[in-house]
């Protein structure tokens, strides 16, 4: 269904004297929501054209087809009852940092990779700058979430690139089956006019409403952990749709690998409640994710707590 509540935020205005508004906006999102969707954000309407045009040529070049053939070879396209172990989507990925791999993904042209890139430059400086307007709603030094992200080798980031072709039927094939994101802050530049992202609240689905230029921003399962749960990964999924291939390029700003994940110690003391979230290297929770993706994230938490013991205690200075 539609909200019209969606919380849009324009980021230019914290320039101005709608500065504290606008900072409580961005709070009430990532308290009620884990979702908000920023315009104004800085990046060059023109360039983020440029961005989706190249991303459809690539897709009806090199990936349209190889789609339709594994459809076909797996008998998707006529099926009668729901498909829970697949999703109705086309995609690769690129990893930005700690290293690059753009120039080593096959089928990119030179212009493509070279976009994708500066792009990626792009995103980085909004997430870093988006994490410091979250340790200032949640009280947190400036810089501690981009210290906490850190590791040995600095963050993790990586772009998924998604188109969801048109579904014969919808209804028995999810786009992207139901799930949190595992990392920490998630940029998303998605199609304005095919639709398909929904989020939970408050029990039900509710539309990501596509907008031209804005970028989609939610909060992955990281932020939940270091925010001692003030925050929340929310669920969401894509609905795949009957006409129109959806475009959606979803760029993940994480942890290192070896960065060690654990409650803020200042948000854990000051609201003086029992220390609910774990304390783990984000590596193995990436390596519980990929197994379980797609169940409640609930027992992952809970599996790093039974593991607690062996990374010693946390800290509650
Ligand atoms: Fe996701």
């Amino acid at each position: 269904m539609e909200n019209l509540n969606f919380p849009v935020i324009s980021l230019d205005k914290l320039n101005g004297d709608e500065r504290k508004a606008t900072m409580d906006k961005i709070k009430d999102a990532c308290e009620n929501w884990g979702f908000f969707e920023l315009v104004n954000h800085g990046i060059p309407h023109d360039f983020m054209d440029t961005v989706e045009r190249l991303t459809k040529e690539h897709y009806r070049k090199c990936m349209e087809e190889r789609f339709k053939e594994l459809v076909a070879s797996k008998g998707l396209d006529a099926v009668q009852t729901e498909v829970k172990d697949m999703d109705w989507e086309s995609t690769f990925h690129l990893r930005h940092l700690p290293v690059s791999n753009i120039s080593e993904i096959p089928d990119l042209t030179d212009e493509y990779r070279k976009v994708m890139k500066e792009f990626a430059v792009m995103l980085e400086k909004l997430a870093e700058e988006l994490l410091d307007l979250l340790c200032e709603n949640l009280g947190l030094e400036k810089g501690y979430l981009k210290k906490a992200f850190y590791g040995s080798r600095g963050p993790t980031f990586g772009t998924k690139v998604a188109n969801y072709p048109p579904c014969p039927k919808p209804e028995l094939v999810k786009g992207l089956r139901p799930h949190t994101d595992a990392g920490g802050i998630i940029l998303l530049f998605q199609d304005d006019k095919v639709s398909g992202l929904q989020l939970l609240k408050d029990g039900e689905w509710i539309d990501v409403p596509p907008m031209r230029h804005s970028i989609v921003v939610n909060l992955g399962d990281q932020l939940e952990v270091i925010t001692n749960g003030k925050y929340k990964s929310v669920e969401h999924r894509v609905i795949a749709q009957n006409d129109g291939t959806r475009m959606s390029i979803a760029s993940f700003f994480n942890p290192g690998s070896d960065a060690v994940i654990y409650p803020a110690p200042t948000l854990v003391e000051k609201e003086k409640n029992v220390e609910e979230y774990p304390k783990f290297v984000f590596e193995d929770y990436m390596n519980l994710y990929a197994r379980l993706k797609f169940d409640a994230k609930e027992p992952r938490f809970e599996a790093f707590k039974a593991s607690n013991v062996n990374l010693g205690p946390i800290a509650t200075a």
